[in-house]
């Protein structure tokens, strides 16, 4: 909705530099900005009034939908009665207390404490110093690289943004920056070898990333991160066996795992966090987005018993830890929080997410995956995807010049629904808010089964 007459529209193009924006076509007035006015549930509304079903929560945060009170009311209290206050040298708030008890009873088993922070990226800076900082105190300083997995996201800072494994994030930037190592993607439907099965494939990523150890020499890895489902890089649920296989090498060389729970954390696969969901047993977990349903910005790092032990080893040999932010567990944020997770739980959200989920992507596969330019349609839990090709039996991608991705989002942004075309490859990707309804589901997918026939014939 280009509206180059209004006077917020121009403020906006003259003053405001988005993030993930093309500068120049913004600036020009060339490309849509939408001025967002308000949301209810799973609906939000622009400053003209149009409405539009979010089926992407935002970017994967708003999990409990638009609009709720109980969180307004906790953010409004807050700041009433103590807007800030540090949690430098032990001082807390009653929300940030509690909520660290919340998260914890929540996590999976092995968790020990939350560090605050307020982005999924600061997070994962925190982790990659904690990590360091971990092997300093075992005195093994060579044991610094971390590895990531091409199409991986955690962030865009200096080092997330090198952990990062999407092009776009790192050109220009001179990213990604050392000691961060990239291994095979776990995304089946772009395998090289297309005879593998599933099992096979997670075996063959097992494999390179153990390739990759033995080549830089163990004693000189750290860790190694990665989202449960893939998000931002696609959004694929890993093959059958993944987890268990990269797990097994982890242990062998005495690695750390680290999940990347930004997306997952919090019910988006019908499970509280991804971990459990895989069998995953992480020494680090980052948190954010569905913390907080982005009602205020929070994230965390869950640090693992194993990890913390060695910490608190750290601080009796070297004195307080040189890490923290101004803005670290703050109290209006920890309300957002406390409120958020408790609306959940009277929501019955966790259980909504895997049940309405598995209805939408079921739904979503009978409407378009027998569609000529429609390659797959994969998700899990509240997480679904639609990878469009030229050549369905050749698998042949389509030249990413053209395009399909973004225009079939936009002829679906036409139809009153918000979907995201992923930034690399020709996917159109869906997180609804935990709490859509069958009946959103349907919207959705009509709207959906439509925009591709629109844009693909
Ligand atoms: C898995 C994951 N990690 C980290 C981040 C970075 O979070 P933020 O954008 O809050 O810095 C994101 C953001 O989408 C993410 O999806």
């Amino acid at each position: 909705m280009l509206d180059q007459s209004n006077e917020l529209a121009a403020w906006d193009r003259d003053h405001f530099f988005h993030p993930s924006t093309h500068m120049g076509t913004h600036a020009r007035g060339e490309s849509p900005n939408r001025v967002m006015a308000g949301g209810e549930g799973v609906t939000i509304w622009d400053v003209g009034g149009k409405k539009s079903i979010d089926a992407f929560a935002g970017l994967y945060c708003v999990n409990v939908g638009y609009g709720r009170q109980k969180i307004a009311d906790a953010i409004a209290t807050q700041a009433r009665n103590l807007a800030y206050y540090h949690a430098y040298v032990g001082h807390g708030t009653d929300a940030s207390i509690r909520l660290s008890k919340m998260i914890i009873d929540r996590a999976p088993k092995g968790m020990s404490r939350v560090y605050y922070g307020l982005s999924g990226s600061d997070a994962n800076e925190t982790n990659i110093k904690l990590i360091w900082y971990y092997n300093n105190v075992l005195g093994r300083p060579e044991k610094k690289k971390i590895i990531s997995r091409w199409r991986g996201y955690h962030g865009s800072g200096v080092m997330t943004g090198s952990l990062t494994g999407l092009a776009g994030f790192h050109n220009a930037f001179d990213l990604p920056r050392a000691p961060v190592l990239h291994t095979e993607a776990p995304y089946y439907y772009r395998r090289d070898d297309r005879s593998l099965s599933q099992e096979q494939f997670s075996q063959f990523c097992a494999d390179q990333l153990e390739k990759l150890i033995l080549a830089q020499g163990p004693e000189t890895i750290a860790a190694f991160i990665g989202e449960p489902v893939l998000g931002t890089g696609g959004i694929v649920p890993p093959p059958k066996g993944y987890w268990e296989k990269i797990q097994g090498v982890l242990k062998k060389y005495d690695i750390l795992l680290v999940a990347d729970e930004v997306v997952t954390g919090f019910g988006r696969l019908g499970t509280m966090f991804g971990s459990d969901h895989y069998g995953m047993e992480p020494d680090l977990i980052t948190i954010a987005k569905g913390l907080t349903s982005a009602y205020a910005p929070l994230s965390g790092v869950i640090v693992g018993d194993k990890v913390w032990k060695v910490l608190v080893e750290g601080s009796d040999k070297l004195g307080p830890i040189g890490h923290g932010w101004t803005y670290s567990a703050h109290p209006i944020c920890a309300a957002a929080g406390v409120a958020n997770l408790e609306l959940i739980d009277e929501l019955d959200l966790v259980r909504n997410a895997g049940e309405t989920g598995a209805y939408f992507r079921s739904e979503l596969a009978r409407a378009v995956a027998d569609h000529k330019h429609v390659g797959e349609v994969r998700g899990e839990g509240m997480l679904a995807a639609v990878e469009f090709v030229e050549d369905r039996d050749d698998r042949k991608f389509f030249d990413p010049a053209r395009k399909i991705g973004p225009q079939v989002a936009t002829a679906l942004a036409e139809r009153g629904v918000i979907g995201r075309a992923m930034p690399q490859g020709d996917i159109l990707g869906f997180a609804p808010p935990l709490c859509l309804t069958r009946e959103e589901a349907d919207i959705v997918v009509a709207k959906t089964a439509d925009a591709v026939k629109a844009v693909l014939g």
